[in-house]
This record gives C-alpha cells, sequence and structure tokens, in this order.
C-alpha cells in the first residue's frame, strides 16, 4: 500500500474556521478582479483619448474630483474588505487567554510532538481529534521557526521558539486531513508532515481510552530481547515524553506512520529505519547504531508490541 501524503486543498474546507478562511479568500478575488479590470480598463481608455499630444488636458477642477472620487472609492474598498476580515479573524482566532489549551503542538526538526493536557497522552505527527469540537490547540517550537498547516481545517499558524501562539482546530466531519510544516526549518522541512485524524465520539473514546492504558507487556522471546536492548541503547534518553528529543515511543504501534508522518508504520520501514535512519530521511536527528540485523530484528519486536 502507497502512503497518501497529499495535502488537503483550501478549496476543499472541512472546518467552520477554513470555511470562513475560504469565503474572505473568494471575497478578495473578486474584489481584486474587478480593481484590476477598471484600472486596466481607464489606462486602455486614456492612452486612447490623450494620444493627441496637441489636445488639452482636462481642467484643475476636472482632475481634483476624479481624485476625491479615487481617494473615496479605494477607502470604500478597503472597508469592504475590513469588516469580513475581522469577522474571519474572530472566527479563525481564539480571544486572547480564552481558556487552558486542549492541545499542545509542538514543532521539532523533523517531527511535531502533540501533547494532550487533560489526560497526558503524548502522541507524534498525527493528531487525533474528535469531529464537531473545536479544540483550542497551542503551537510552539522545540528549536527553529516551523509553521504548522492543515489547510482544510485551520489557519496556517508560525510555530515560532518562545513565542507560543493559540488557534482553533476543528473538523466537521470524520476523516483523515493531512498537512504539513510550512516554513523552511532544514533539510528535512519537506518531510514534517501532518495527520490530522477526526473520529466519531466512540471511536475518540476508544483512542483516548487505548492511549492512556500502558500497552501489554511483550511476551515473544525476540520482544523481549529487543525490550532489553531498548533499554541498553538508552533510547528513552531522547524518545521519553518528557524529553522529547525525538518522538514518544510509548504508543509507537498504533501509530499509521513513522518519521515525521512520511512512511507507512510496518515492520518493514521500521527495520529500514533502525538499519540505518539517514537512507530513509537523511538530516534526522535519529543517530545510526550500526546495528547487527538480529538486533534491529528484536527491536523492531518489540516497538510492534505498543500498541
Ligand atoms: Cu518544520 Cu519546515
Amino acid at each position: 500500500m502507497v502512503l497518501n501524503l497529499e495535502i488537503g486543498s483550501v478549496f476543499s474546507p472541512a472546518s467552520p474556521m477554513a470555511e470562513a478562511t475560504l469565503r474572505l479568500l473568494y471575497l478578495l478575488l473578486v474584489l481584486g478582479t474587478g480593481v484590476l479590470v477598471v484600472v486596466a480598463a481607464l489606462v486602455v481608455i486614456s492612452a486612447i483619448r490623450f494620444r493627441d499630444r496637441g489636445r488639452e488636458l482636462p481642467e484643475a477642477g476636472e482632475r481634483r474630483k476624479a481624485e476625491v472620487l479615487w481617494i473615496l472609492g479605494a477607502a470604500v474598498l478597503l472597508l469592504v474588505v475590513l469588516v469580513p476580515t475581522v469577522q474571519t479573524m474572530r472566527i479563525v482566532d481564539p480571544p486572547a487567554g480564552a481558556r487552558a489549551p486542549d492541545l499542545l503542538v509542538i514543532g521539532h526538526q523533523f517531527w511535531w510532538e502533540v501533547r494532550y493536557p487533560a489526560s497526558g497522552i503524548v502522541a507524534a505527527n498525527e493528531i487525533h481529534i474528535p469531529a464537531g469540537t473545536a479544540l483550542l490547540v497551542r503551537v510552539e517550537s522545540a528549536d527553529v521557526i516551523h509553521n504548522f498547516w492543515v489547510p482544510q481545517l485551520a489557519r496556517k499558524i508560525d510555530a515560532t521558539p518562545g513565542r507560543p501562539v493559540a488557534m482553533w482546530l476543528q473538523a466537521n466531519r470524520p476523516g483523515v486531513f493531512l498537512g504539513a510544516c510550512g516554513e523552511f526549518c532544514g533539510v528535512e522541512h519537506a518531510w514534517m508532515r501532518i495527520r490530522v485524524i477526526a473520529h466519531t465520539a466512540p471511536q475518540y473514546a476508544a483512542w483516548q481510552g487505548a492511549q492512556v492504558r500502558p500497552p501489554a507487556r511483550p511476551v515473544a522471546s525476540d520482544a523481549i530481547a529487543g525490550e532489553r536492548l531498548y533499554q541498553q541503547l538508552a533510547c528513552a534518553t531522547c524518545h521519553a515524553s518528557s524529553v522529547a528529543v525525538g518522538p514518544d515511543l510509548t504508543h509507537l504501534a498504533s501509530r499509521e506512520t513513522l518519521a515525521g508522518g512520511v512512511i507507512e508504520n510496518t515492520a518493514a520501514n521500521l527495520t529500514r529505519w533502525l538499519a540505518n535512519p539517514d537512507a530513509v530521511k537523511p538530516g534526522s536527528l535519529m543517530p545510526n547504531f550500526h546495528l547487527a540485523a538480529r538486533e534491529v530484528g528484536e527491536l523492531v519486536a518489540y516497538l510492534e508490541t505498543l500498541k
């Protein structure tokens, strides 16, 4: 199966915020086209009318009238744009200091950390939300400037280190909505993908239930050996949720994708990744541990138990 990586379009909005933004975009396109047509027509008309150099220019009074009309016209146009823009901002952006965020999205080179403060759930790259509910999201960065953008659901917003910002995230219907980092942040910028997975209420409750439970202990011998290796290699030095240099792996096997949402989460891809991360995603911070094939197999067997 080939992983769908096609980012959603702003022209198929699936949230009140994205719908409002698209309405504003259409209004600006229509008004902008109108201005273009009028100005182009006037240029052509005056070029033809005043082609003859001997012809007198309009009187000063006439010209002043035209200037006043121009200024008034532009002012009215700006007002026509201002009102719906402010209305759209009120729909898209939460009021300052609204309430504690439901969700923290933190950009990293080159993946997204996702935290749910109320439940303590920590995820990566895949954001599970209940459909039909607006979540208040705080967007921040752990290193450089990233940009969180899921075109069908929400506005585009910079994730700037030290400057957290807030936005609404909502999906009108259950489904998967793809987005990406929208600000150049390093070699793997293009492969810093986002999947928002909107669930029905029971599906979302089931997902939450599974995430707050610790995964079942490994029983197969290779998985047990893999767990030992995971501890020996001190993988948690980077991958624990408290450190978050790399994604938290507590429920890795429950995710659809690996490596910043770029490859499907399968045993084969996990094997490729552990054998040589740089070959899968050059520039990733995941080091190559030069593991033997047997060790990779054991680690994969263990990681696959982390449902
Ligand atoms: Cu993160 Cu581009």
